[in-house]
């Protein structure tokens, strides 16, 4: 079966916010990880200032379903795709979401390729999102590999 892999950059519509957000945060990545491990839906999610930026991978049909859910809920708004098509692999095969608050800007004054995240007016490119999503996928598979030598 084909791989798909949809990312998005969309505005946080604050009003619609029940928790504070750190609350927020914690408690949708619990209920969309469980959501995606039924799916078999892997990915990341980036919080940068207004903006929350998602990437989801898996199969097609259940790709495109959560693509159909967000764009449903009423806590994100102004949704621009960035990255639609077939994958041949999955960045994040381990991630029922990988979470990032990239809000205080330190991990983008470290890396170059994050800054085209930072909220600015204009699109974030396919390339920007790819170099920046690649930048985390690295930095998972490194830490990965350490904790297999050292067997944790
Ligand atoms: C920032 C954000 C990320 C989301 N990511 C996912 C996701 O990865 N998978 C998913 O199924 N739903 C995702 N959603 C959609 C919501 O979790 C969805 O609206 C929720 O499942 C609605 O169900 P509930 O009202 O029963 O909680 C996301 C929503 C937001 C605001």
């Amino acid at each position: 079966m084909e791989l798909y892999r949809a990312c998005y950059r969309s505005k946080i519509k604050w009003d619609n916010m029940r928790l504070a957000l750190p609350d927020e945060i914690d408690k949708t990545l619990l209920r969309i990880r469980r959501i995606n491990r039924r799916a078999g839906v892997t990915g990341a999610l980036l919080l940068v200032d207004q903006h929350i930026i998602q990437v989801l991978e898996g199969y097609t049909g259940p790709v495109l379903d959560t693509v159909y859910c967000v764009m449903n809920d009423p806590r994100l708004h102004d949704i621009e795709g960035i990255i639609h098509e077939p994958a041949d692999y999955r960045l994040f095969p381990n991630s029922l979401m990988f979470f990032r608050d990239l809000t205080d800007g330190i991990a983008a004054s470290r890396h170059a390729e994050l800054r085209p995240l930072l909220d600015h007016p204009g699109e974030v490119t396919r390339e920007e999102a790819y170099l920046a999503l690649s930048h985390f996928a690295k930095e998972l598979r490194e830490g990965r590999m350490t904790n297999d030598m050292l067997m944790i």
